[in-house]
């Protein structure tokens, strides 16, 4: 009785233990730092030229766009994108952000933007998982305090 329930238990453990290898933190996300407003009737074509990028280079900025046929007027494009690096890893010890953002004196947007295995909502933290806390750098509409003149 008492092995079986060992057993159980291991192999609860394991399970739990291979559940927090896949959210383990990768980094913070592309951000993107600068966006453009498509006109009536656009392009990808069109807009590499205007933009001085391929479209390849393009698509891989907008993964959710087709470059076949025109592209919807008024959508938001990212033209420039940059990828921060982590400079300070902090274990969760529960499952959102509030308390590392708080701790670190960091907003929720920040975290979500520095750790890519986050939900929109920083609501699927692993307690006892690395995440990062601190990037390289700033850039243009980051809302960390610091960044702000
Ligand atoms: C497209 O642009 C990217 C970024 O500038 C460049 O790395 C790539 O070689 C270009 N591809 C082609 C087919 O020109
Ligand atoms: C933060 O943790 C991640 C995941 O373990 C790791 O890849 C990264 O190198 C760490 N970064 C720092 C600055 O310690
Ligand atoms: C957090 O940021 C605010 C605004 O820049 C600053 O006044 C405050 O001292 C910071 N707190 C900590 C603990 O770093």
């Amino acid at each position: 009785m008492y092995a079986i329930s060992t057993a159980a238990f291991v192999s609860v453990l394991v399970l739990a233990s291979s559940l927090a290898v896949i959210v383990q933190a990768t980094g913070p996300r592309t951000l993107c730092t600068e966006t453009y407003n498509v006109p009536e009737g656009a392009t990808c074509d069109n807009l590499g030229a205007i933009l001085g990028a391929n479209q390849s280079a393009i698509l891989t900025m907008n993964p959710g766009i087709s470059c076949e046929g025109t592209l919807p007027a008024g959508e938001v494009l990212c033209t420039k994108t940059w990828d921060p690096t982590c400079t300070l890893n902090a274990t969760a010890t529960d499952t959102t952000c509030d308390g590392l953002a708080s701790k670190w004196n960091i907003t929720q947007a920040d975290f979500i933007n520095y750790n890519d295995n986050v939900n929109g909502d920083c609501t699927d933290l692993v307690s006892g998982q690395p995440y990062c806390v601190s990037i390289s750098g700033c850039y243009p509409g980051n809302p960390d305090p610091v960044c702000q003149q």
